[in-house]
């Protein structure tokens, strides 16, 4: 068996982390995609990783393109082609111009790779990814967004933080739109299967929740030009790993609800099963009644987004 192929579509600032993520794990071989103008700038980060595999004792190859139709064959495709956030700015006041990056790479992997497994992290993301799906017409488990494990991996840095304990050993799920609507599960997280309510006040509890939801936001304002880039590409790797070597992980994604969680027809963050047939199910969990309507508050924030889509 030939090594695997990803396509990385955007080679900014995700897509260089995604690119050497892929080289160090040995995933595939990795393509970076981005816009003819700036091929030269894809290959000359491609080369630069290649250029450092001694130091780790990859072999995988790199390359950067201009030239789409160099996705055939891709098993993966990470979508990161679109406009970043400045300061000030909400993911949503990205749509108008991301849904038309998005619309056109959908074309592409359309055409070139019918079968790969999509992940999306271009913002907004719930709506992005829907359009996504919408256009390439895919089945749904074949395309998912990348939001909840962010977001969830988020948490579980802060309560460690405030903890002083290893994030090994915290388990957390965030649910949701991700935005500032999102809902961090608090009631089911454990620090090594203890219960975390037990081990912080309420008062701290809500502040990491409020912290998480906003994490986005505080990086944009610290950055002062882009947002996060790190912690996203890590954690669209953690699905495309458990993709590739059928992990079956369960992992909080953006996925195609029909009927899961009282939503259908629309893309929102819950825990799946990765493997690989892709999102292989979607994990309900019963909430109560006040994070019942916490979702329900999501799902608005999200619906009004995808509304815009018009599609
Ligand atoms: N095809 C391919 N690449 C494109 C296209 C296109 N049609 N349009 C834009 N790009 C490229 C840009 O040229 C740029 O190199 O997408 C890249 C985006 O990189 P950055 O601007 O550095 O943004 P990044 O921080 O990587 O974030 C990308 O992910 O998390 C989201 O909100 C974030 O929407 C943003 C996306």
């Amino acid at each position: 068996m030939g090594r695997k192929k990803i396509a990385l579509v955007g080679g900014g600032q995700i897509g260089g982390i995604l690119a050497l993520l892929c080289a160090q794990k040995q995933l595939g071989n990795a393509i970076v995609f981005d816009i003819p103008e700036k091929e030269g700038f894809v290959q000359g980060k491609a080369l630069d990783i290649m250029e450092m595999r001694p130091s780790f004792g990859g072999d995988i190859d790199l390359a950067g393109s201009g030239d789409f139709s160099k996705m055939a064959g891709s098993d993966v495709v990470i979508v990161t082609a679109g406009l970043p956030r400045k300061p000030g700015m909400s993911r949503d006041d990205l749509l108008n111009v991301n849904i038309k990056i998005i619309s056109d790479v959908a074309e592409a992997v359309k055409k070139y790779c019918p079968k790969a497994f999509c992940i999306i992290l271009t913002n907004p993301l719930d709506a992005m990814v829907y359009v996504f799906k919408k256009l390439t017409g895919f089945p749904k488990n074949q395309v998912v967004g990348m939001a909840g494990v962010l977001d969830t991996n988020r948490f579980k840095a802060f309560v460690s933080m405030e903890l002083g304990v290893s994030v090994q050993d915290i388990s957390a799920l965030v649910l949701g739109g991700h935005g500032p609507t999102m809902v961090p599960l608090v009631r089911l997280a454990t620090v090594g299967g203890v219960p975390l309510i037990e081990l912080l006040p309420a008062d701290k509890l809500e502040a990491i929740s409020k912290r998480t939801a906003e994490a986005g936001t505080e990086i944009v304002k610290l950055l002062g030009n882009g947002s996060a880039f790190f912690s996203p590409a890590a954690a669209a790797i953690d699905m495309a790993e458990s993709y590739l070597l059928d992990k079956k992980r369960v992992l909080a994604c953006a996925a195609l609800l029909e009927g899961e969680y009282g939503i259908n027809g629309y893309y929102i963050g819950v825990p799946v099963i990765i493997g690989a047939g892709g999102v292989e199910k979607v994990l309900e969990v019963s909430l109560t009644a006040e994070e019942k309507a916490a979702l329900a508050n999501t799902l608005e924030a999200v619906k009004k987004t995808v509304a815009e889509t018009k599609l």
